[in-house]
């Protein structure tokens, strides 16, 4: 019985981080195109996904049960130095560890992430 308690509380827990990984919302300039705004949210989404992996497990809380998203600016991300900014950056974020590549795309979800209230 406790087996299958368990079992029923992981799936629940599974399934509602999967739903709360598809709320991060985008917000593109209404001048933009559509093409462009197609073609961008391929790559913002690729952006979240390079933020999970890379930097989520230190900078997202959550809040209310809800998965909360710094608002990092481009001028925070945009500075190579950033990446050595600290001791666990230091450890985390070397350029082996994150591409040049996946921190222009991480900053390009961020430029176009849906700010927090
Ligand atoms: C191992 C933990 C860790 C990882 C992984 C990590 N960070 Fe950080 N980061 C920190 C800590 C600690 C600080 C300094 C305290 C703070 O602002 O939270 C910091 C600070 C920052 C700041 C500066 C915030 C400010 O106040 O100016 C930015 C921007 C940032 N991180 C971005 C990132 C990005 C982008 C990634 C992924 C590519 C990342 N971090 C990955 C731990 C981490």
């Amino acid at each position: 019985m406790i087996k299958y308690s368990l079992l029923l509380i992981l799936t629940i827990g599974i399934f509602s981080m999967c739903a709360n990984k598809k709320s991060v919302q985008f917000e593109f300039p209404e001048s933009m195109s559509e093409t462009l705004k197609n073609a961008n949210q391929a790559n913002v989404e690729k952006g979240l996904a390079l933020y999970r992996i890379s930097c989520a497990k230190c900078h997202t809380d959550t809040v209310k049960g809800k998965e909360r998203i710094p608002d990092f600016t481009s001028e925070q991300l945009s500075n190579y130095e950033f990446r050595f900014a600290n001791k666990k950056h230091e450890n985390n974020l070397g350029e082996t560890q994150v591409t040049q590549d996946e921190l222009i795309l991480i900053n390009m979800f961020f430029a176009y992430k849906k700010k927090n209230k």
